[in-house]
């Protein structure tokens, strides 16, 4: 594990809900100023989009909120992410199952849905997926943006609480 707490989300493509993650993610890191403690980063469990930029409507819809994810490239997962990451974050139960298969024995870090930071994770709360937006209309991508949001938040405070110094 790294020094600093890291953070990896993983979606299908990595180029609409994991990125969408990341870019929200590493701004609201930003603004508490942790960006020296929290590193972020995304990627998807297929490997069809290696190299690309996020989708042009994610990136519109995140632009709208004052999310930049231009700077974000799609790769794939790898055997090396369970060394480097100390969450790994999945957007739906596909996602959560492909990287559980790929999962080395003592893995000590945490696995589970994103969403089950929705809420700060109550009792009843868990087992939410982010739906993937790629094949629907324009709420879909709002949808996604509207918990990633609130997710992000909650798993701020949850790392802040349980890894930071108390006084952020
Ligand atoms: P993502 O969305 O997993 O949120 O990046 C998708 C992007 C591409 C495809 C599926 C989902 N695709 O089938 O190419």
């Amino acid at each position: 594990m790294s020094q600093k707490v890291s953070v990896l989300f993983v979606c299908l493509g990595n180029i609409c809900r994991s990125p969408t993650a990341h870019g929200i993610f590493e701004k609201l890191v930003e603004q508490n100023d942790l960006q020296d403690q929290i590193e972020i980063d995304s990627a998807g469990t297929g490997d069809w989009h290696i190299g690309k930029s996020p989708d042009g409507r994610a990136q519109s819809y995140a632009q709208k909120r004052g999310y930049d994810l231009s700077h974000l490239r799609a790769r794939q997962i790898s055997p090396s992410d369970f060394a480097d990451f100390d969450y790994i974050l999945a957007m739906d139960e596909q996602n959560l199952a492909d990287i559980q298969q790929m999962q080395p024995e003592g893995y000590s870090g945490h696995i589970s849905l994103f969403l089950d930071f929705l809420e700060g994770g109550q009792e009843g709360q868990e087992g939410q997926e982010v739906p993937d937006p790629y094949y629907g209309g324009d709420q879909g991508f709002e949808l996604v943006l509207d918990m990633v949001e609130q997710a992000s938040s909650n798993l701020l405070d949850h790392i802040v609480a349980r890894h930071l110094n108390a006084d952020h």
